[in-house]
């Protein structure tokens, strides 16, 4: 027998509803794209198929260079990138994550906190947050480059610093699959906020 949903289980269906027609297709109706930027963030996606084509080395240089690029508090720099593209390396890898996607490289974003810069008034420690903006810099090289990445944030970190003893030391933040995308933009590529729902005027 099919079961009756209660009034607020429909409300709450309703609500999810209006919520998913707020989202905006991304791509779509990002206007006007008056930068390069603006198009570039528009066209990235998560992108978790790839073809066997390897990355060269001057594109990984000009991966690994936007890394470097990247702005840290204070300048401290307390980041760290490892680069995984050996058989071996990337099998071993695997063993930290279901998301390496079979991608020919991967780079993985770590960060040192006794490095960084803490904020005096709380004690907040900006490691995770350099690690970010240098993953973000990673990610729209990639784009930049027509290949295709993904954030990878669901990974064993304790299992990454006992498979790879090299990273000792270090806190791992991401990892980033990388190669020549071989499949399509996830329907959650299209959806985000309306910018009503995003930005508030003070
Ligand atoms: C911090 C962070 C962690 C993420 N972790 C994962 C992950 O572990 N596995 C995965 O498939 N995608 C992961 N993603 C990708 C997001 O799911 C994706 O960015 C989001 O759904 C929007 O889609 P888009 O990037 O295609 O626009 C992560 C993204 C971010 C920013």
């Amino acid at each position: 027998m099919k079961e009756k949903k209660s009034i607020l289980q429909k409300l709450s269906d309703i609500s999810r509803i209006h919520h998913r027609a707020a989202f905006t297709d991304v791509a779509k109706h990002t206007t006007p794209k008056q930068s390069a930027f603006l198009k570039l963030a528009a066209e990235r996606y998560s992108c978790r198929d790839f073809s066997p084509a390897a990355v060269s080395d001057e594109e990984l240089a000009s991966i690994l260079e936007a890394a470097r690029l990247a702005p840290t508090a204070v300048n401290r720099q307390p980041v760290h990138i490892w680069v995984f593209k050996s058989p071996e390396a990337l099998a071993k890898l695997k063993e930290t994550s279901r998301y390496t996607f079979n991608a020919p490289l991967v780079l993985m974003v770590a960060c040192k906190p006794e490095d960084a810069w803490v904020r005096a008034c709380d004690g907040k420690n900006g490691a995770e947050t350099d690690a970010a903006i240098v993953g973000t810099h990673i990610m729209m090289e990639v784009a930049s480059l027509g290949l295709g990445c993904t954030w990878v944030g669901s990974f064993d970190p304790a299992k990454v610093l006992e498979l790879f003893p090299q990273t000792e030391g270090w806190v791992p933040l991401a990892l980033f699959p990388i190669g020549h995308p071989a499949g399509k933009p996830s329907e959650r590529h299209g959806q985000r906020k309306s910018l009503d729902e995003l930005v508030s005027e003070i």
